[in-house]
């Protein structure tokens, strides 16, 4: 598929300051749409995220028989078809470059018994689909899918789906979700067991939606959820808090331009997504948190962050699920710390929108950075300055975009991208915040790619 390109450079400026909201979470968007879709009655939404992979999601609920609206800045209304309600699409779903919207949808769409074709854009048509496809094989759906199990590809539900057991293979809550949105059309109790804890919006959410879902731990430690099907959901009214995701760009560049004092309020703090913050605090950042409160059952907060000399750190595997889509962002961080920063069990890093760990450490080595990288790990050696300079190959990939270009807000020499024209799949208005900041990042007009 071809887009225009949008090459970009960041240059390093004055100080940034000043206090700013960031646009609502990609994760809940995502799902708010999609419980609303499966509800019966009208889900309203206020400060959804607008951007193309979250749009990408509302035009597959409408396909499948919701009534999707929006009546205002971030507020939306979705009319649901109730579970088990979905009808055949007439169309193929696009969903662009959206992941969580291509794997939820599956998981959806393989226990109702309709033909739902997917496509995407070339980033998502290299990544891996089977991790989904095989407990929805399981539950009894057909898929046809081109070699790899990537897509395009088409589900075809069964009549009535089987629940199964699944213990979750991969740190994913992506699969996580497929699976438990799946069980919710497929008769009896759906199981799904999950040895390494990540995000859990999904379990939260179908909570507030009113179905029946039971979490315990086994005497290994493990995650079991037992979700109830062919329930009736409730529709709510939803209110999506700032992406902890998209903060973590705010709040790197100002621990690394020097004189910054930067706060991002209203900031989703649910502890499956918090461990960028732990990190850049075991590294001495400056960082507090006020303001703390809770709304919809999850943790929000405003965070402040100033300018700190900043040290090299091991972060642990462990940690990898809480910060999943922050690795990017620290190794920037960690260009600037003092000593050597070691980010281990990197394993699903490679599977992004890009092989981020590829991704990155290429874009260090255009910019001077020293490093080390292996399958699964990256070593960064900091300095307190750092050259800049390079043009960075972005991949269709948002996060890889906006995290070198926070590196070229502190750098010696500005820093480009080829293509940030991804950054709209999740961040509309990145520059123009920055530009609130202080920070210079511009835009060139590219050619079509
Ligand atoms: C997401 C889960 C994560 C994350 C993605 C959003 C979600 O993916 O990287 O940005 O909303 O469930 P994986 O499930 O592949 O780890």
């Amino acid at each position: 598929m071809s887009h225009a390109t949008k090459p970009m450079t960041a240059r390093s400026g004055g100080a940034l300051s000043g206090r700013i909201r960031v646009p609502g979470d990609k994760s809940i968007s995502h799902r708010s749409l999609m419980f609303g879709a499966l509800s019966v009655g009208e889900t309203q939404i206020e400060g959804l995220l607008e951007a193309e992979d979250v749009l990408s999601t509302g035009s597959a609920m409408r396909a499948l028989g919701a009534r999707v609206e929006r009546v205002g800045e971030g507020a939306w209304r979705v009319e649901g078809v109730g579970v088990g309600g979905l009808c055949e699409p007439d169309r193929v779903l696009d969903f662009g470059n959206a992941g969580t919207g291509a794997r939820l949808t599956m998981g959806l769409v393989a226990s109702h018994a309709i033909t739902t074709t997917f496509i995407g854009d070339a980033s998502l048509s290299r990544r891996p689909m089977g991790r989904v496809l095989e407990p929805l094989r399981e539950m009894g759906a057909e898929v046809l899918a081109r070699s790899g199990d990537r897509l395009p590809l088409t589900i075809r539900g069964p009549q009535t789906a089987l629940p199964i057991t699944y213990r979750v293979p991969v740190p994913s809550a992506q699969v996580k979700s497929a699976v438990l949105l799946a069980g919710l059309n497929a008769p009896g109790i759906t199981t799904v067991i999950e040895p390494i804890a990540t995000r859990d919006h999904t379990e939260r959410m179908l909570l507030g939606f009113g179905a029946e879902l039971e979490i315990t731990q086994n005497e290994a430690g493990e995650r079991v959820m037992r979700l109830k099907g062919q329930c009736e959901l409730k529709p709510q009214a939803i209110t999506v808090p700032g992406d902890p995701s998209s903060a973590a760009f705010m709040i790197v560049a100002a621990l690394i331009v020097p004189g910054s004092d930067v706060t991002v309020e209203n900031v989703l703090l649910n502890p499956h997504r918090t461990g960028l913050f732990t990190t850049l605090r075991e590294m001495g950042a400056d960082l507090t948190i006020e303001n703390v409160r809770e709304t919809g059952g999850e943790k929000l907060g405003d965070v402040r962050a100033r300018h700190s000399k900043l040290k090299g750190v091991t972060v642990p595997a462990e940690r990898a699920p809480s910060m999943i889509d922050e690795y990017p962002v620290l190794s920037m961080a960690a260009a600037f710390a003092e000593g050597e920063t070691r980010m281990l069990g990197l394993h699903e890093l490679t599977v992004k929108e890009s092989d981020r760990l590829a991704a990155v450490a290429d874009g260090l080595a255009a910019n001077g950075v020293p490093h080390e990288k292996g399958p699964d790990w990256l070593l960064v050696r900091g300095a307190e300055s750092v050259a800049g300079g390079g043009t960075v190959t972005t991949h269709l990939d948002h996060r890889i975009a906006m995290s070198f270009l926070v590196l070229g807000l502190a750098s010696d020499k500005p820093v480009s991208v080829d293509d940030g024209a991804p950054i709209a799949t999740s961040f509309p208005g990145f520059t123009e915040l920055f530009a609130r900041l202080g920070g210079s990042i511009e835009t060139t007009t590219g050619a079509a790619a």
